[in-house]
């Protein structure tokens, strides 16, 4: 970027997919064959990537959204998050992501994950879920609303 130039919301919209697309290259999917990618930033602008692992034992699979919330800990980042990219979808012959049509919606238990670095940092992060063509966003607070938090426990 030029000196003085500030990127769109939408290019830094683009630009945090691109990353869960990346982060999504790094799943081990062997089960599912369905790769996920989750990117988070922060409000300094970090961004924290993450991918799901899976098990022999199906159930045990981790989520990329839950990897990444984990990645971000291990880096000592609990508050600021504010926004969330998401891309998942199985590879293509040449290796790429090949993302579904319908978009990657975080599943219930991630939503409630992330809602736990939300809350610790009193931010409502916009989630961008990745389809082929492009995303839909929603803030966290509509996938996960009246959410049990931190603040429940007091
Ligand atoms: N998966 C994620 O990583 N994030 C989601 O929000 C939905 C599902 C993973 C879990 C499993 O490894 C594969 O996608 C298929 O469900």
């Amino acid at each position: 970027m030029e000196c003085g130039a500030t990127m769109s919301d939408e290019t830094m919209t683009r630009d945090l997919l691109e990353a869960a697309r990346g982060a999504a290259l790094t799943a081990y999917a062997p089960y599912s064959g369905f790769h996920v990618g989750a990117a988070f930033r922060f409000d300094d602008g970090t961004v924290i990537a993450g991918s799901n692992f899976e098990n022999a034992s199906y159930g045990l699979a981790i989520c990329a959204e839950t990897a990444a919330a984990i990645a971000a800990n291990l880096q000592g980042r609990r508050t600021g998050l504010v926004e969330v990219a998401i891309m998942g979808g199985p590879l293509g012959d040449d290796g790429a992501l090949a993302p579904t049509a319908a978009p990657v919606t975080p599943c219930g238990r991630c939503r409630q994950v992330m809602n736990e670095l939300a809350q610790l940092g009193g931010t409502d992060p916009v989630v961008y879920s990745g389809h082929a063509t492009g995303w839909i966003e929603h803030r966290l607070s509509v996938l996960l609303p009246a959410a049990f938090g931190p603040a429940n426990l007091e």
